[in-house]
């Protein structure tokens, strides 16, 4: 109600101002003797009298976290990075396989940070990859431009984004696992007026094992190369053979084995459509679990590792200590419920679950899930007590949909805050 006052009296005031104005070359238009504008525009142009303006006034935020302060000033849940641990996991990974030769285009899907991709990117990466269009277009937006998009891209909607965007940043590039999805593209490309120069770079998605997407190897995949080198607009660079069940197998050994059977279906595809005709020179795969023995393999040129920026309990488990758990969620107990049990303010929308549940960094509590807000910590008796204001780090399952909960990350070096980083692409999935 109070609401509809102010808007009718804003309306009073507009109409009044503006009839007060001379408006050459235009009748003016009455309705029950006010006179109407004649362009919406008209009002916009009107000055506010200032306690009209005060209404719209953004007011100073009283909370606003800066360089320099430390964790424990911080608000809960907040998503905090210990810089030293992160520099060290890509120091880690850079020294492990740069030498290799081979190209580092990690995968953004895990940081949704452009400052972060750009940080990779002066370690030693080449570009990046995203999973999603509307990643693309913010990485693409922010500077980062050298990009692979690792999820096929269908529907007239989505291929109209990414022709919008692919015309201003030709540099990146798409899988396809179907004719359908090729020819969508394709078609598109054409009716925008494209010259037949315009081609679109282009990865056939094979399917190593993982059976979410990718045309199987053999005939499947050799048909699919020469539908898409009969299409004037996409330009067949190579492959990509993602193998996301191996990421997480437990055992040093018994991941590789995998990952090596999963490498010879991915390049000896390649090799397959080399001797058809085809230029693969992009044979591309691999993630945190796997990039190693993925670069170990003559013929893979490239690897998309993105985890292990951070890493998550889930990958700790499977791979070992390799890189540190880098990134947690402070938060803070609220309740007592109990001789050993607290409440903390970290639940379903600060910790995902899909991959077990978070732990506490410090040992010896134990991690419940009490609703979207809420979180409990348990912990045997003759355990340290946790108090109501105490401030936990929780160490989360599963890093990717982790961070996607969050606005921004806190980095910090020994407690203090050095940097502030957006999560860029935070709730971009289309
Ligand atoms: C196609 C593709 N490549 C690479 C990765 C990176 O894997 P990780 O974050 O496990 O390093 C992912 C993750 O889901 C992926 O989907």
């Amino acid at each position: 109600m109070e609401c509809s006052l102010k808007l009718h009296a804003c309306f009073f005031y507009s109409v009044r101002q503006l009839s007060s104005l001379p408006i050459p070359h235009q009748r003016r238009r009455t309705i029950h003797g006010f006179v109407l504008p004649q362009f919406s525009i008209a009002i916009r142009h009107q000055p506010r009298p200032q306690h009209h303006r005060s209404h719209f006034r953004t007011t100073k935020m009283p909370y606003a976290p800066k360089i320099g302060d430390h964790v424990d000033t911080l608000d809960t849940p907040s998503m905090i990075v210990d810089l030293d641990l992160m520099e060290t996991n890509i120091a880690t990974l850079m020294s492990r396989l740069l030498p290799t030769g081979l190209y580092i285009r990690p995968h953004l899907k895990t940081t949704k940070s452009a400052t972060l991709a750009q940080r990779l990117v002066a370690a030693g990466a080449k570009g990046g990859c995203v999973a999603k269009l509307s990643e693309a277009e913010v990485m693409c937006a922010k500077g980062i431009s050298d990009l692979l998009i690792t999820c096929e891209i269908i529907g007239a909607v989505k291929v109209a984004r990414l022709i919008e965007l692919w015309r201003s940043y030709p540099s990146i590039r798409i899988v396809v696992d179907s004719e359908e999805g090729a020819k969508g593209i394709n078609d598109a490309i054409a009716a925008s007026g494209a010259s037949q120069d315009d081609k679109i770079i282009t990865l056939l998605d094979l399917d190593v094992g993982l059976h979410r997407t990718g045309i199987q190897p053999g005939p499947p995949a050799l048909a699919l190369a020469k539908a898409i080198a009969e299409l004037p607009h996409l330009e067949l660079v190579g492959v990509q053979g993602y193998e996301g069940h191996l990421q997480h197998v437990h055992g040093f050994e018994e991941r590789k084995k995998a990952c090596l059977e999963s490498m010879a279906i991915l390049t000896s595809t390649a090799d397959a459509l080399r001797q058809a005709g085809h230029v693969i020179s992009v044979v591309t795969t691999g993630g945190t679990g796997t990039a190693e023995f993925c670069a170990s393999v003559p013929g893979v040129t490239e690897v998309q590792p993105g985890s292990f920026l951070f890493m998550d309990t889930d990958y700790r488990n499977a791979i070992g200590s390799t890189y540190s758990n880098s990134l947690t969620i402070l938060s803070t107990v609220l309740s007592v419920q109990g001789p050993r049990i607290v409440t903390i303010d970290a639940g379903l929308k600060s910790l995902t679950t899909d991959s077990g549940l978070a732990e506490c960094k410090e040992k010896g509590y134990k991690y419940g899930v009490l609703g979207d807000e809420h979180g409990s910590l348990e912990w045997e008796e003759g355990g340290k007590e946790l108090k109501v204001g105490d401030r936990v780090e929780m160490v989360p399952s599963h890093i990717d949909p982790t961070i996607n909960l969050h606005d921004v990350y806190y980095a910090h070096r020994k407690g203090v805050v050095e940097e502030i980083w957006s999560v860029d692409a935070r709730g971009k999935v289309q």
